[in-house]
């Protein structure tokens, strides 16, 4: 396993490029099951996840017919199989997005329940409750959902349904959406998902041929067809690692372009980074970021977008512990996503946790230590703190930076920073 090995002290200056959103590049990379004809994306970033999900399509009967230079091409003429094994399923939630799909085109499909990881339980019953308001028939056993929609008379698989989700999951809209694309009538998803990446997969299905209104708001109304096309789509930039090198430059006061970042992706995130003492100018082709001599603490609290993006929650913390006063943190999305608090600890940092409440008084400075990332925003946050540590910080099982993170050492040492990747003896 590898390792990451960083020496603090560094100002970043100059410019980095955000590559291809993998929080809109995996439910894409699903919607090509809607379809028998060619779907091609571009600005596909090259990370673990998307390679989980290249392979999982392939299980299922996809052919790839291009996957190079950041550029997917995939068809699914004919599906040989419907079934998402435990094996993948388990490295990656996101291959629960194989059941709308495969539902809604095919009529049946089964999939391995994804199990919790990190930093929640992680359930799926917004997902099965809305299938179910479609008319599908669903089992679980045995971890697996056995999911099945007798043909209606003209042929579609799912009914179309007004669904009403408790909180607005991004993964349940998305999932309900693309099945949605196919059923039999009209569906309204109230309290839907509101990120960026629905409009993007929305934008994708609608090239495709779906009729869609409303995505990026609470409620989205979808007219189901009997069949979508092919598509050629640019995925967004990603906006959580734009948000992450944002804080790079901010920690240590360096001077850097995130290009490709949109200011309205991240508005309530750039709002407290500005707070903290960053100097933004929000350009057309990304942001300019000055950070402060030494930021000041802010409070925030977590919310569904617009609202400041959980995944954005860790590298801000990291933020705040060399910050000048104290700073409260409220997680409201997931129940167990302070563990990167622990591991920040063991560099000097001065933060109580309290439930989903974190309470982080700055100190001047960070000393470096070795530290375990435990999941993949963690990982990302203790090498911005080891940024703006003394001496070397390492940070070991880097698997998790790699699901979500194209080569971060390589763009981060392009910014200046004294960081390499070694392997690490045993671990
Ligand atoms: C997506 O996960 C992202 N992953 C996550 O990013 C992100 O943190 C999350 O949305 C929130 O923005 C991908 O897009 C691949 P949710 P998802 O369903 O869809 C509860 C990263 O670091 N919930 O919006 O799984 C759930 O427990 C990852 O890139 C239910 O209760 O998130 C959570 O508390 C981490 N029942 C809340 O909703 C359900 O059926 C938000 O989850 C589904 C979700």
């Amino acid at each position: 396993m590898d390792k990451i090995v960083v020496r603090g002290g560094r100002r970043l200056s100059g410019e980095v490029s955000v590559s291809g959103s993998k929080n809109s590049a995996l439910p894409l990379l699903f919607a090509s099951l809607l379809t028998p004809e060619r779907c091609r994306f571009v600005n596909v970033p090259g990370l673990a996840d998307i390679r989980t999900t290249i392979r999982l399509l392939e299980v299922l009967g996809v052919e790839v017919l291009e996957n190079a230079d950041h550029a997917v091409s995939l068809r699914a003429a004919r599906l040989a199989s419907h079934e998402a094994p435990y094996e993948l399923v388990k490295t990656m939630r996101a291959s629960f997005l194989t059941l709308g799909p495969v539902l809604a085109r095919e009529g049946g499909g089964g999939v391995s329940t994804p199990g919790g990881c990190a930093i929640g339980a992680r359930p799926v019953n917004l997902h099965l409750a809305g299938f179910e308001k479609m008319g599908a028939k669903l089992e679980i056993q045995h971890g697996y959902v056995e999911a099945e929609a007798p043909r209606t008379a003209n042929g579609r698989r799912l009914q179309g349904a007004r669904i009403a989700l408790d909180t607005p999951s991004v993964g349940a809209t998305e999932n309900l959406l693309m099945a949605a694309s196919l059923a039999e009538g009209v569906t309204e998803i109230d309290n839907a998902a509101r990120e960026p990446e629905i409009e993007d997969l929305a934008s994708a299905l609608t090239k495709m041929g779906a009729l869609i209104e409303g995505a990026g708001s609470s409620v989205i109304r979808v007219q189901g067809v009997d069949s979508l096309r092919g598509v050629d789509h640019e995925v967004i930039p990603d906006r959580i690692e734009a948000g992450t090198f944002l804080v790079a430059a901010a920690i240590t006061g360096g001077d850097c372009l995130v290009k490709n970042a949109r200011g309205p992706h991240l508005d309530a995130f750039l709002v407290k980074l500005e707070e903290a003492g960053a100097v933004l100018d929000r350009r057309d082709d990304g942001i300019h970021v000055r950070g402060p001599e030494r930021p000041k603490s802010v409070d925030f609290k977590t919310a569904p977008f617009p609202g400041f993006a959980t995944d954005l929650q860790a590298q801000m913390m990291a933020l705040m512990t060399v910050a000048d006063g104290a700073g409260g943190i409220t997680e409201t999305i997931f129940e167990n996503r302070f563990m990167h608090a622990l591991e920040l600890v063991r560099l000097g940092a001065d933060i109580t946790i309290e439930g989903n409440h974190a309470l982080v008084r700055g100190v001047p400075k960070l000393s470096g230590a070795p530290v375990m990332a435990t999941d993949l925003r963690a990982s990302v946050s203790l090498i911005l703190a080891g940024l703006a540590a003394d001496n070397t910080t390492e940070i070991l099982r880097v698997y998790h930076l790699d699901r979500g993170y194209e080569r971060i050492e390589t763009k981060l040492s392009a910014l200046g920073a004294d960081v390499r990747r070694e392997k690490a003896a045993g671990a």
